[in-house]
């Protein structure tokens, strides 16, 4: 039985907009997934019938092999935690500590567990010196990792990540890059929405391609990245080491910088070959 196992989810906001339409994938624990798509195309909509927050109007979600329709979101919420597209919707607690400690109410911890959950949530983000910080006095970039925490500290089987990366820097996209090694090596699955192209090629063997409401390819990056067809649909840009790759003729689909380096020390420039 997979973590999660999505069977044929649509959905249709109160205004009668069908934002998600036959949508299927399955999901184990450890697993480290990037969903990407242009704007609009359903991504957001499909996690959160994930985690409760929607439920779909056609198909299932099953969560250890339990339908999210027999459960309440505060119940499905602690299986599956979702990071905000915008951590404004999320985020209301006068503390960065206050806000972490929050989900952790409705555990049963003690005091101590809780204290230690929250520290180890804030370290893991680089949240700790930011503890008794009003979240708002913070940049939106770090209080997307103060959300990132909260998630963190609740513990949860699955972690989703509404576009961490948007406006991240070089420190902030490392931290990431750090945490999803760290939670999926623990046996945690990842599933992480980005436009960022590069940050999925160095990140994530399996990506989700969504495109109009559906899932238009479900696969390793290193194959979904080198359909240009399916990239074209989707409306996205290839990572600039897939573009160059194919540019220069390069076989093995090369998706990261040791591997070009290796193809080009065998490669005669002079006569474009091998
Ligand atoms: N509350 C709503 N009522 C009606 N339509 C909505 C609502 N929320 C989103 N939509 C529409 O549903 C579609 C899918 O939205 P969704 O937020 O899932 O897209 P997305 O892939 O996450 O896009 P983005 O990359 O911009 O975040 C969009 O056309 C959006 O305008
Ligand atoms: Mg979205």
């Amino acid at each position: 039985m997979s973590l999660v196992e999505v069977t044929n989810i649509s959905y249709k906001y109160p205004n009668g907009y069908l934002a998600v339409d036959d949508v299927s994938f399955s999901i184990e624990a450890g697993e480290n997934i990037a969903i990407i798509g242009q704007n609009g195309a359903g991504k957001t909509t499909t996690v959160k019938m994930l985690n409760g927050l929607m439920k779909p109007c056609a198909g299932d979600v099953l969560i250890h092999g339990e339908s999210t329709k027999n459960h309440t979101t505060a119940q499905i919420a602690r299986k599956v935690g979702y990071v905000f597209q915008n951590p404004d919707d999320q985020i209301f607690n006068p503390t960065v500590y206050k806000e972490i400690e929050y989900g952790l109410k409705k555990q049963k911890l003690t005091m101590s567990e809780c204290e230690d959950r929250i520290k180890e949530a804030a370290s893991l983000t680089g949240m700790t010196d930011y503890l008794g910080v009003n979240p708002y006095d913070l940049p939106l970039s770090i209080r997307k990792f103060v959300t990132i925490a909260s998630v963190i500290a609740s513990n949860c089987d699955v972690m989703i990540f509404d576009e961490p990366t948007a406006g991240q820097d070089l420190d902030g996209l490392n931290r990431l890059s750090g945490l999803n090694r760290i939670l999926t090596k623990s046996g945690k699955a990842i599933v992480t929405i980005t436009h960022d192209m590069e940050f999925v090629a160095d990140n994530y063997e399996r990506v989700i391609v969504m495109c109009r409401k559906k899932v238009i390819a479900d696969g390793y990056a290193r194959d979904v990245f080198f359909q240009k067809d399916i990239m074209d649909r989707a409306m996205l840009k290839q990572p600039a080491i897939v573009r160059i790759a194919e540019g220069a003729g390069l076989q093995g689909n090369i998706l990261d910088v040791q591997e070009m380096a290796a193809a080009c020390r065998v490669y005669d420039f002079s006569t474009n070959k091998l």
